[in-house]
């Protein structure tokens, strides 16, 4: 059987799917990763036991949900910042009405500036899912936040390849990290930091 955290709200996802559709502005869209890329995250925040997870992107919370679900199972905490403040606003009743507020803590921030006032291996796992573009100029940061055998995730590989080539092409190439692309939902790479 498929895990799952029995508190994700069953159609938080679909109601996300269909309030964006009609939208053209892709910044005022929720986009949030797909349950299967979620599930691998959560599995591997179990398989660590992560105590501390980062989260940047975090839309209307339904990721988090996934995530601090797991943690619960961990002992740990989620730390999941978006740099949209009303996002920031509703999304602690979210995570209450999932059950999960007690795992989780929703902070208004820029990715960048977050990184680089993070201590250096305080973090077990970061997950990347903001804008793209933006990862590369995170990733001295993220080698220095991430502890020993600390792992890195990012969504939208495979839908967005050509944004993540530079940033794939710098994990890739760091010989701190083991680093594998999983294909599942929209291409999920992770880099587990082996030294
Ligand atoms: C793809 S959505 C996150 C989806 C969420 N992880 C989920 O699966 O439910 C991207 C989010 O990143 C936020 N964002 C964009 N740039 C950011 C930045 N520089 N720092 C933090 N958050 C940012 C956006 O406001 C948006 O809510």
């Amino acid at each position: 059987m498929e895990a799952r955290p029995a508190c994700v709200p069953d159609d938080l996802h679909r109601k996300g799917r269909a309030h964006e559709d009609p939208l053209a502005d892709r910044l005022l869209r929720l986009r949030n990763m797909t349950p299967d890329a979620a599930r691998l995250i959560s599995t591997l925040i179990r398989a660590r036991r992560a105590p501390s997870v980062l989260e940047i992107g975090t839309s209307n919370g339904y990721s988090a949900i996934w995530f601090a679900d797991a943690l619960r199972d961990t002992g740990g905490r989620l730390t999941t910042l978006d740099i949209d403040a009303d996002r920031v606003t509703a999304t602690p009743a979210t995570l209450e009405r999932a059950g999960v507020q007690g795992y989780a803590d929703v902070l208004h921030g820029d990715g960048a500036d977050t990184l680089a006032a993070t201590p250096d291996a305080s973090v077990d796992l970061v997950v990347l899912d903001a804008e793209r573009p933006a990862y590369a100029d995170y990733w001295p940061h993220l080698r220095r936040v991430l502890g020993p055998y600390g792992i890195l995730a990012v969504d939208n590989a495979v839908s967005h390849r050509d944004q993540l080539a530079a940033f794939r092409e710098l994990l890739a190439s760091d010989p701190d990290f083991a680093v594998d692309l999983h294909e599942v939902g929209d291409g999920v790479p992770t880099g587990v930091r082996i030294r």
